[in-house]
Protein backbone atom coordinates (compact mmCIF):
# COMPACT_ATOMS: atom_id res chain seq x y z
CA UNK A 1 0.00 0.00 0.00
CA UNK A 2 1.16 3.41 -1.11
CA UNK A 3 2.35 5.62 2.28
CA UNK A 4 1.50 8.78 3.14
CA UNK A 5 5.00 10.81 2.63
CA UNK A 6 4.95 8.69 -1.10
CA UNK A 7 1.77 10.04 -1.59
CA UNK A 8 3.04 13.85 -2.04
CA UNK A 9 0.45 16.08 -3.28
CA UNK A 10 -2.14 13.82 -3.60
CA UNK A 11 -2.78 13.81 -0.21
CA UNK A 12 -3.84 17.55 -0.34
CA UNK A 13 -5.94 17.28 -3.87
CA UNK A 14 -9.69 18.25 -3.24
CA UNK A 15 -11.92 15.15 -4.25
CA UNK A 16 -12.90 14.66 -6.89
CA UNK A 17 -9.99 15.49 -8.88
CA UNK A 18 -10.72 16.62 -12.42
CA UNK A 19 -7.50 16.97 -14.35
CA UNK A 20 -6.25 17.62 -17.77
CA UNK A 21 -5.22 14.15 -19.28
CA UNK A 22 -1.72 13.84 -20.46
CA UNK A 23 -1.39 13.95 -25.19
CA UNK A 24 1.35 13.69 -27.18
CA UNK A 25 1.70 16.42 -29.88
CA UNK A 26 -1.14 18.95 -27.59
CA UNK A 27 -0.19 18.98 -23.75
CA UNK A 28 2.82 21.28 -24.20
CA UNK A 29 3.91 23.86 -21.88
CA UNK A 30 2.19 26.34 -23.75
CA UNK A 31 -1.38 24.23 -23.71
CA UNK A 32 -0.78 23.54 -20.20
CA UNK A 33 -0.21 27.12 -19.47
CA UNK A 34 -3.79 27.77 -21.09
CA UNK A 35 -5.57 24.90 -19.74
CA UNK A 36 -4.16 26.02 -16.28
CA UNK A 37 -5.02 29.64 -16.64
CA UNK A 38 -8.81 29.25 -17.74
CA UNK A 39 -9.87 25.55 -16.89
CA UNK A 40 -7.73 25.57 -13.32
CA UNK A 41 -8.03 21.73 -13.51
CA UNK A 42 -6.70 20.34 -10.14
CA UNK A 43 -3.74 18.16 -12.04
CA UNK A 44 -1.48 18.55 -15.46
CA UNK A 45 0.27 15.89 -17.10
CA UNK A 46 3.41 16.27 -19.87
CA UNK A 47 3.01 14.63 -23.07
CA UNK A 48 4.87 11.29 -22.96
CA UNK A 49 8.73 10.89 -23.24
CA UNK A 50 10.94 8.27 -24.43
CA UNK A 51 12.50 6.94 -21.36
CA UNK A 52 14.59 4.95 -23.76
CA UNK A 53 15.12 7.97 -25.71
CA UNK A 54 16.17 10.19 -22.74
CA UNK A 55 19.00 7.72 -21.97
CA UNK A 56 20.60 7.20 -25.43
CA UNK A 57 20.89 11.35 -25.21
CA UNK A 58 18.01 12.37 -27.61
CA UNK A 59 17.96 16.18 -25.54
CA UNK A 60 15.34 17.16 -27.89
CA UNK A 61 12.59 14.96 -26.21
CA UNK A 62 13.25 16.88 -23.05
CA UNK A 63 11.50 19.67 -23.94
CA UNK A 64 8.49 17.96 -23.53
CA UNK A 65 9.55 18.69 -19.63
CA UNK A 66 9.54 22.25 -19.94
CA UNK A 67 6.54 24.03 -17.53
CA UNK A 68 5.36 26.90 -16.50
CA UNK A 69 5.94 28.46 -13.12
CA UNK A 70 2.43 27.72 -10.91
CA UNK A 71 0.52 25.69 -8.20
CA UNK A 72 -0.84 23.12 -9.92
CA UNK A 73 0.73 20.18 -9.41
CA UNK A 74 2.33 19.57 -12.61
CA UNK A 75 3.60 15.40 -13.37
CA UNK A 76 5.92 14.39 -16.11
CA UNK A 77 4.90 11.96 -18.05
CA UNK A 78 7.13 8.85 -19.18
CA UNK A 79 7.15 5.24 -21.75
CA UNK A 80 9.37 2.74 -21.95
CA UNK A 81 9.67 -0.94 -21.68
CA UNK A 82 13.74 -0.84 -19.90
CA UNK A 83 13.36 -0.88 -16.29
CA UNK A 84 16.95 0.26 -15.90
CA UNK A 85 15.76 3.31 -17.94
CA UNK A 86 12.90 4.47 -15.12
CA UNK A 87 15.19 4.47 -13.07
CA UNK A 88 18.03 6.78 -14.13
CA UNK A 89 14.70 9.35 -15.70
CA UNK A 90 13.64 9.60 -12.17
CA UNK A 91 16.28 11.63 -11.51
CA UNK A 92 15.89 14.47 -14.30
CA UNK A 93 11.99 14.32 -13.09
CA UNK A 94 13.32 15.52 -10.18
CA UNK A 95 15.66 17.74 -10.30
CA UNK A 96 13.31 19.67 -12.81
CA UNK A 97 11.01 20.34 -9.60
CA UNK A 98 7.84 18.61 -11.00
CA UNK A 99 5.10 17.40 -8.60
CA UNK A 100 5.26 13.54 -9.69
CA UNK A 101 6.21 10.81 -12.27
CA UNK A 102 3.47 9.42 -14.33
CA UNK A 103 4.22 6.04 -16.17
CA UNK A 104 2.30 5.62 -19.34
CA UNK A 105 0.76 1.93 -19.62
CA UNK A 106 -2.01 2.64 -22.11
CA UNK A 107 -0.12 3.50 -25.42
CA UNK A 108 -1.68 1.95 -28.34
CA UNK A 109 0.81 3.16 -31.04
CA UNK A 110 2.62 0.49 -32.83
CA UNK A 111 6.02 2.14 -32.16
CA UNK A 112 5.61 1.82 -28.28
CA UNK A 113 3.34 -1.35 -28.04
CA UNK A 114 5.38 -3.35 -29.93
CA UNK A 115 8.29 -2.46 -28.47
CA UNK A 116 6.62 -3.43 -25.13
CA UNK A 117 6.37 0.15 -23.74
CA UNK A 118 3.05 1.78 -23.48
CA UNK A 119 -0.19 -1.08 -23.59
CA UNK A 120 2.30 -3.42 -24.11
CA UNK A 121 3.20 -3.28 -20.86
CA UNK A 122 -0.05 -5.04 -20.50
CA UNK A 123 0.74 -8.27 -21.91
CA UNK A 124 4.07 -8.06 -19.34
CA UNK A 125 2.35 -7.74 -15.96
CA UNK A 126 5.79 -8.62 -13.87
CA UNK A 127 7.77 -6.04 -16.26
CA UNK A 128 5.36 -3.64 -15.25
CA UNK A 129 5.54 -4.14 -11.70
CA UNK A 130 9.71 -4.16 -11.95
CA UNK A 131 9.26 -0.72 -13.55
CA UNK A 132 7.30 0.95 -10.75
CA UNK A 133 9.63 -0.42 -8.59
CA UNK A 134 12.83 1.03 -10.42
CA UNK A 135 11.48 4.22 -10.99
CA UNK A 136 10.30 4.48 -6.85
CA UNK A 137 14.40 3.11 -6.52
CA UNK A 138 15.15 6.23 -8.44
CA UNK A 139 12.98 8.77 -6.70
CA UNK A 140 14.01 6.96 -2.87
CA UNK A 141 17.85 7.60 -3.74
CA UNK A 142 17.62 10.83 -5.17
CA UNK A 143 15.65 12.10 -2.22
CA UNK A 144 17.92 10.11 -0.09
CA UNK A 145 20.87 12.61 -1.88
CA UNK A 146 22.05 10.72 -4.83
CA UNK A 147 23.04 12.74 -7.55
CA UNK A 148 21.99 13.00 -11.06
CA UNK A 149 25.73 13.32 -12.27
CA UNK A 150 25.65 9.64 -10.35
CA UNK A 151 23.67 7.57 -12.51
CA UNK A 152 25.29 7.56 -15.93
CA UNK A 153 22.91 9.85 -18.33
CA UNK A 154 24.51 11.40 -21.32
CA UNK A 155 26.37 14.59 -20.56
CA UNK A 156 24.19 16.40 -22.66
CA UNK A 157 20.97 15.41 -21.04
CA UNK A 158 22.79 16.50 -17.59
CA UNK A 159 23.64 19.42 -18.57
CA UNK A 160 20.08 20.64 -19.93
CA UNK A 161 18.80 19.53 -16.88
CA UNK A 162 21.15 21.51 -15.20
CA UNK A 163 20.03 24.27 -17.22
CA UNK A 164 16.30 23.87 -16.87
CA UNK A 165 16.35 22.38 -13.70
CA UNK A 166 15.55 24.34 -9.71
CA UNK A 167 17.85 25.02 -7.67
CA UNK A 168 18.15 24.40 -4.81
CA UNK A 169 15.02 21.98 -5.02
CA UNK A 170 14.33 20.15 -1.89
CA UNK A 171 14.63 16.64 -1.82
CA UNK A 172 11.55 15.54 -1.53
CA UNK A 173 9.86 12.39 -2.55
CA UNK A 174 8.23 12.55 -5.79
CA UNK A 175 4.79 10.19 -5.59
CA UNK A 176 4.61 7.42 -8.75
CA UNK A 177 0.98 7.20 -10.50
CA UNK A 178 0.56 5.57 -14.24
CA UNK A 179 -2.36 5.80 -16.68
CA UNK A 180 -3.10 2.41 -18.19
CA UNK A 181 -6.19 0.57 -20.16
CA UNK A 182 -8.32 -2.34 -19.52
CA UNK A 183 -6.88 -4.61 -22.31
CA UNK A 184 -4.54 -5.07 -24.91
CA UNK A 185 -6.61 -7.01 -27.13
CA UNK A 186 -9.73 -7.96 -24.56
CA UNK A 187 -10.74 -6.41 -21.19
CA UNK A 188 -8.72 -7.72 -18.60
CA UNK A 189 -9.43 -5.15 -15.97
CA UNK A 190 -9.51 -6.92 -12.76
CA UNK A 191 -6.70 -9.32 -13.44
CA UNK A 192 -4.57 -6.07 -14.54
CA UNK A 193 -5.64 -3.46 -11.84
CA UNK A 194 -4.87 -6.23 -8.86
CA UNK A 195 -1.36 -6.72 -10.86
CA UNK A 196 -0.79 -3.41 -10.79
CA UNK A 197 -1.69 -2.50 -7.25
CA UNK A 198 1.04 -5.02 -5.91
CA UNK A 199 3.38 -2.37 -7.34
CA UNK A 200 1.40 0.33 -5.01
CA UNK A 201 1.37 3.18 -7.52
CA UNK A 202 -0.50 6.54 -5.71
CA UNK A 203 -2.87 7.28 -8.57
CA UNK A 204 -3.67 4.53 -11.60
CA UNK A 205 -5.78 6.87 -14.51
CA UNK A 206 -7.31 4.37 -16.74
CA UNK A 207 -8.73 4.55 -20.27
CA UNK A 208 -11.82 2.52 -20.67
CA UNK A 209 -10.43 0.99 -23.76
CA UNK A 210 -8.56 -1.91 -25.20
CA UNK A 211 -4.89 -1.02 -27.00
CA UNK A 212 -6.99 -2.88 -30.13
CA UNK A 213 -9.99 -0.73 -30.08
CA UNK A 214 -7.48 2.76 -29.95
CA UNK A 215 -9.80 5.51 -29.76
CA UNK A 216 -12.77 3.48 -31.61
CA UNK A 217 -15.83 2.84 -29.48
CA UNK A 218 -17.19 3.76 -26.68
CA UNK A 219 -15.23 3.31 -23.56
CA UNK A 220 -16.11 1.17 -21.11
CA UNK A 221 -17.13 3.26 -17.65
CA UNK A 222 -18.62 -0.08 -16.07
CA UNK A 223 -14.72 -1.66 -16.48
CA UNK A 224 -13.62 1.64 -15.03
CA UNK A 225 -16.20 1.27 -12.00
CA UNK A 226 -14.85 -2.38 -11.65
CA UNK A 227 -11.12 -0.93 -11.47
CA UNK A 228 -12.23 1.43 -8.34
CA UNK A 229 -13.92 -0.71 -6.28
CA UNK A 230 -10.69 -2.77 -6.43
CA UNK A 231 -8.75 0.36 -5.71
CA UNK A 232 -10.88 0.95 -2.59
CA UNK A 233 -8.79 1.21 0.67
CA UNK A 234 -5.48 0.35 -1.01
CA UNK A 235 -4.19 3.87 -0.82
CA UNK A 236 -4.34 4.12 -4.62
CA UNK A 237 -7.10 6.19 -5.97
CA UNK A 238 -7.96 5.95 -9.47
CA UNK A 239 -8.95 8.08 -11.73
CA UNK A 240 -11.75 7.19 -14.70
CA UNK A 241 -10.90 8.28 -18.63
CA UNK A 242 -12.29 8.56 -21.77
CA UNK A 243 -15.23 10.36 -23.34
CA UNK A 244 -15.90 13.02 -21.03
CA UNK A 245 -17.31 15.93 -22.69
CA UNK A 246 -18.54 18.59 -19.86
CA UNK A 247 -17.95 18.96 -16.08
CA UNK A 248 -21.37 17.65 -15.41
CA UNK A 249 -20.51 14.70 -17.71
CA UNK A 250 -17.64 14.61 -15.42
CA UNK A 251 -19.34 14.72 -12.50
CA UNK A 252 -21.72 12.65 -13.28
CA UNK A 253 -19.70 9.53 -13.96
CA UNK A 254 -18.13 9.95 -10.71
CA UNK A 255 -20.85 9.73 -8.88
CA UNK A 256 -22.09 6.81 -11.04
CA UNK A 257 -18.72 4.70 -10.92
CA UNK A 258 -17.75 5.72 -7.55
CA UNK A 259 -14.45 6.88 -8.72
CA UNK A 260 -11.96 9.29 -7.34
CA UNK A 261 -11.97 11.47 -10.13
CA UNK A 262 -11.45 11.60 -13.89
CA UNK A 263 -9.27 12.86 -16.72
CA UNK A 264 -10.11 14.90 -19.23
CA UNK A 265 -8.30 14.77 -22.58
CA UNK A 266 -10.15 15.79 -26.02
CA UNK A 267 -12.90 17.64 -24.71
CA UNK A 268 -10.12 20.41 -23.90
CA UNK A 269 -8.90 20.78 -27.39
CA UNK A 270 -9.50 24.77 -28.06
CA UNK A 271 -11.69 25.22 -24.88
CA UNK A 272 -9.62 25.27 -21.88
CA UNK A 273 -13.11 26.21 -20.46
CA UNK A 274 -14.23 22.65 -20.16
CA UNK A 275 -12.96 22.12 -16.64
CA UNK A 276 -15.16 25.04 -15.03
CA UNK A 277 -18.65 24.27 -16.91
CA UNK A 278 -18.74 27.91 -18.48
CA UNK A 279 -18.85 28.54 -22.28
CA UNK A 280 -16.75 31.25 -23.38
CA UNK A 281 -17.86 33.46 -26.57
CA UNK A 282 -16.45 33.30 -29.95
CA UNK A 283 -14.22 36.36 -28.87
CA UNK A 284 -12.70 35.00 -25.76
CA UNK A 285 -11.89 32.15 -27.29
CA UNK A 286 -10.10 34.28 -30.06
CA UNK A 287 -7.75 35.89 -27.75
CA UNK A 288 -6.99 32.76 -25.42
CA UNK A 289 -6.05 31.42 -29.06
CA UNK A 290 -3.83 34.04 -29.51
CA UNK A 291 -2.42 34.14 -25.76
CA UNK A 292 -1.58 30.37 -26.27
CA UNK A 293 0.22 31.68 -29.23
CA UNK A 294 2.55 34.32 -26.97
CA UNK A 295 2.88 31.36 -24.75
CA UNK A 296 4.09 29.26 -27.28
CA UNK A 297 7.10 31.74 -28.34
CA UNK A 298 7.69 32.62 -24.86
CA UNK A 299 7.94 29.02 -22.94
CA UNK A 300 8.58 26.84 -26.23
CA UNK A 301 10.74 28.84 -28.77
CA UNK A 302 12.46 26.41 -29.98
CA UNK A 303 9.37 24.52 -30.67
CA UNK A 304 7.65 24.94 -34.88
CA UNK A 305 4.89 27.38 -34.54
CA UNK A 306 3.41 25.06 -37.25
CA UNK A 307 2.43 22.92 -33.81
CA UNK A 308 0.23 25.51 -33.07
CA UNK A 309 -2.03 25.46 -36.22
CA UNK A 310 -4.40 22.43 -34.93
CA UNK A 311 -5.11 24.10 -31.51
CA UNK A 312 -5.88 27.40 -34.18
CA UNK A 313 -8.82 25.62 -35.67
CA UNK A 314 -9.92 24.12 -32.44
CA UNK A 315 -10.17 27.50 -30.81
CA UNK A 316 -12.13 29.29 -34.38
CA UNK A 317 -15.63 28.03 -34.41
CA UNK A 318 -19.23 29.52 -33.42
CA UNK A 319 -19.31 32.76 -35.46
CA UNK A 320 -20.35 33.63 -39.16
CA UNK A 321 -17.62 33.01 -41.37
CA UNK A 322 -15.49 30.37 -38.73
CA UNK A 323 -14.37 28.38 -41.86
CA UNK A 324 -12.69 31.11 -43.82
CA UNK A 325 -11.07 31.89 -40.99
CA UNK A 326 -10.06 28.74 -40.03
CA UNK A 327 -8.68 28.62 -43.63
CA UNK A 328 -6.29 31.05 -43.02
CA UNK A 329 -5.34 30.02 -39.46
CA UNK A 330 -3.99 26.76 -40.31
CA UNK A 331 -1.26 28.48 -42.81
CA UNK A 332 -0.18 31.18 -40.49
CA UNK A 333 3.81 30.64 -39.70
CA UNK A 334 3.39 33.10 -36.54
CA UNK A 335 2.23 35.35 -33.78
CA UNK A 336 2.03 38.02 -35.88
CA UNK A 337 0.12 36.48 -38.63
CA UNK A 338 -2.66 35.22 -36.44
CA UNK A 339 -2.82 38.59 -34.94
CA UNK A 340 -3.50 40.06 -38.69
CA UNK A 341 -6.81 37.45 -39.05
CA UNK A 342 -7.98 37.85 -35.00
CA UNK A 343 -7.88 41.55 -34.76
CA UNK A 344 -10.32 42.77 -37.32
CA UNK A 345 -13.26 39.55 -36.14
CA UNK A 346 -12.75 40.86 -31.86
CA UNK A 347 -13.22 44.41 -33.26
CA UNK A 348 -16.09 43.85 -35.83
CA UNK A 349 -19.00 46.15 -34.64
CA UNK A 350 -21.67 44.00 -36.27
CA UNK A 351 -22.95 40.85 -34.42
CA UNK A 352 -21.50 37.45 -35.62
CA UNK A 353 -21.87 35.07 -33.28
CA UNK A 354 -23.67 31.29 -33.63
CA UNK A 355 -22.22 30.91 -37.31
CA UNK A 356 -20.48 27.98 -38.88
C1 LIG B 1 -3.60 13.36 -29.64
C2 LIG B 1 -3.58 12.45 -28.45
C3 LIG B 1 -2.37 12.19 -27.81
C4 LIG B 1 -2.33 11.37 -26.68
N1 LIG B 1 -1.15 11.19 -26.03
C5 LIG B 1 -1.14 10.54 -24.83
C6 LIG B 1 0.03 10.52 -24.03
O1 LIG B 1 1.08 11.10 -24.37
N2 LIG B 1 -0.03 9.85 -22.86
C7 LIG B 1 -1.17 9.22 -22.42
O2 LIG B 1 -1.18 8.62 -21.35
N3 LIG B 1 -2.29 9.24 -23.16
C8 LIG B 1 -2.30 9.91 -24.33
N4 LIG B 1 -3.47 10.01 -25.03
C9 LIG B 1 -4.72 9.44 -24.47
C10 LIG B 1 -5.47 10.49 -23.65
O3 LIG B 1 -4.74 10.90 -22.52
C11 LIG B 1 -6.82 9.93 -23.18
O4 LIG B 1 -6.56 8.77 -22.46
C12 LIG B 1 -7.75 9.62 -24.35
O5 LIG B 1 -7.75 10.66 -25.30
C13 LIG B 1 -9.17 9.38 -23.86
O6 LIG B 1 -9.64 10.49 -23.14
P1 LIG B 1 -10.62 11.60 -23.83
O7 LIG B 1 -11.76 10.85 -24.43
O8 LIG B 1 -11.03 12.49 -22.70
O9 LIG B 1 -9.82 12.28 -24.88
C14 LIG B 1 -3.53 10.78 -26.19
C15 LIG B 1 -4.74 11.03 -26.84
C16 LIG B 1 -4.77 11.86 -27.95
C17 LIG B 1 -6.09 12.13 -28.62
Amino acid sequence: MANLLERGFWTKLKKPIIGLSPMDGVTDAAFRFVTDTYGHPAILFTEFTSVEGIVHGAGKLLSAFIHHKTATPTVAQVFGADPNGFYQVAFIVAELGFEGIDINMGCPDRSVAKKGGGAGLILQPKVAQEIVKKTRQGVEDWTNGKNIEEVKLPENIVAWVKQFGQSPIPRKILPISLKTRIGYDHIVTESWIKNLLEAAPVNISLHGRTLKQMYTGKADWEEIGKAAALCQATGTTLLGNGDVKSIADAKEKIRTYNLDGVLIGRASFGNPWVFTGVEADYKKRLLVALEHCEALEKLIPDQPFITMRKHLAWYCRGFVGATAVRQKLVLVKNTEEVRQIIFPILHATSEVAAGD
